[in-house]
């Protein structure tokens, strides 16, 4: 059995967790711990990076420690060191991956640095050992928009990116419109859940294009609009706005499936993997398919260690394994296909 211990701080959750693999391939999360920072960036209605670098520095060690502890080990029985090495907010990542680098030296272990959106993309696999290479994700964040055929690990071909806004950072934007607060995903679905989803006419960004990728700025335009004009309900508002970003990841899912050729599985990941309205989209997109459709659970899909962790075993178990020096760097940006031709207007979300 190999045993990982992951650490994630690239955002505004610090969290620590250790993943094991067995010989059979059987995959457990053996301790977790999360602490969320939202208390302390709600009143600015977004993360404020210099605040989530400070909790980072505070709440990491502690969190490690109760780890271990949970689980009943020590540093000696840890197979590899994973951390988060981007991308996200740079003082954030740093946090956390200074701190792995020094488990690793103090206790002689590999250390391995996760790219964030990989962490994201294989922890399907983690929930659901029958998911096999290739599959079609989509990994929807607050920071990420993406669509990505995920072949192995470490080969990742995009399909897809969003050329201004994240899904997420939409669903958060249009909270901050209704004064809903934040994080703002949930709670737009909660209201959403109250209102007519046709009540509200919005705008469909490159539904039906050619070009593959995502936009949602001019939908979070028009729900700006549609709130100054105070004719309709914040509900419906609400639940146009969702319906209209379901649409669009519909249109463009199924898009990305023809050019994607044979996948085993269509497959949602990150924070908006959570909005149960999208999942149930998804899920009937995969069955006209013909296609398996995996989520993993939503304590899984929102920002965790035990992705990290789980990335950092899929490393460590492929042929070839190399352990990353110790001065690997911290990357604010690194996109996870480095293929995949630059796309306007989408900077650190490509
Ligand atoms: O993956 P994640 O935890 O962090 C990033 O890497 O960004 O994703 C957080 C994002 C936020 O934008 C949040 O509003 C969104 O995921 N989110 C949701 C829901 N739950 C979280 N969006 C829509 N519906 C939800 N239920
Ligand atoms: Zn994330």
């Amino acid at each position: 059995m190999r045993l990982v211990l992951g650490i994630e701080s690239s955002c505004d959750e610090t969290a620590a967790a250790l993943v094991s693999l067995g010989a059979d391939g059987a995959r457990a999360i053996v301790a977790q711990r999360i602490a969320s920072q939202d208390e302390a960036h709600r009143p600015y209605g977004g993360v404020v990076p210099e605040i989530a670098a400070r909790a980072h520095v505070e709440r990491l060690a502690p969190l490690i420690e109760a780890v271990l502890d949970e689980a009943g080990v020590g540093l000696v029985e840890v197979d590899a060191v994973a951390a988060t090495a981007g991308p996200g907010l740079i003082g954030g990542v740093m946090v956390g991956l200074v701190t792995a680098k020094a488990l690793a030296m103090a206790g002689d272990k590999p250390l391995i640095a996760i790219n964030h959106l990989e962490g994201h993309a294989l922890s399907p696999r983690l929930a659901d050992p029958d998911l096999r290479f290739p599959y079609l994700l989509l990994l929807a964040s607050g920071g990420h928009c993406q669509l990505l055929r995920v072949e192995g690990v470490g080969t990742y071909r995009r399909l897809a990116t969003t050329i201004d806004d994240a899904l997420g950072e939409a669903f958060d934007k249009t909270a901050k419109i209704l004064g809903l607060g934040y994080p703002g995903g949930p709670a737009v679905e909660r209201l959403a859940g109250e209102g007519d989803p046709r009540a509200v006419p919005l705008p469909r960004p490159l539904l039906k294009s050619q070009d593959p990728n995502f936009s949602f700025a001019g939908l979070k335009s028009a729900v700006l609009r549609a709130k100054q004009a105070a004719i309709h309900a914040d509900a419906d508002i609400a639940a146009s706005f969702q319906q209209a970003a379901i649409d669009c990841v519909i249109d463009r899912t199924r898009r990305a499936l023809e050019a994607a050729g044979t996948v085993s599985a269509l497959v949602v990941a990150g924070g908006v993997a959570a909005n149960r309205a999208i999942r149930a989209a998804l899920e009937e997109l995969a069955g006209e398919q013909g296609l398996r459709f995996v989520a993993p659970p939503l304590a899984l899909c929102t920002d965790n260690a035990a992705m990290i962790a789980w990335a950092g075993l899929e490393r460590l178990a492929a042929p070839g394994f190399a352990a990353d020096p110790l001065d690997v760097a911290a990357r604010p940006r690194w996109p996870l296909d480095p293929q995949a031709a630059p796309v306007r207007g989408a900077g650190v979300k490509a």
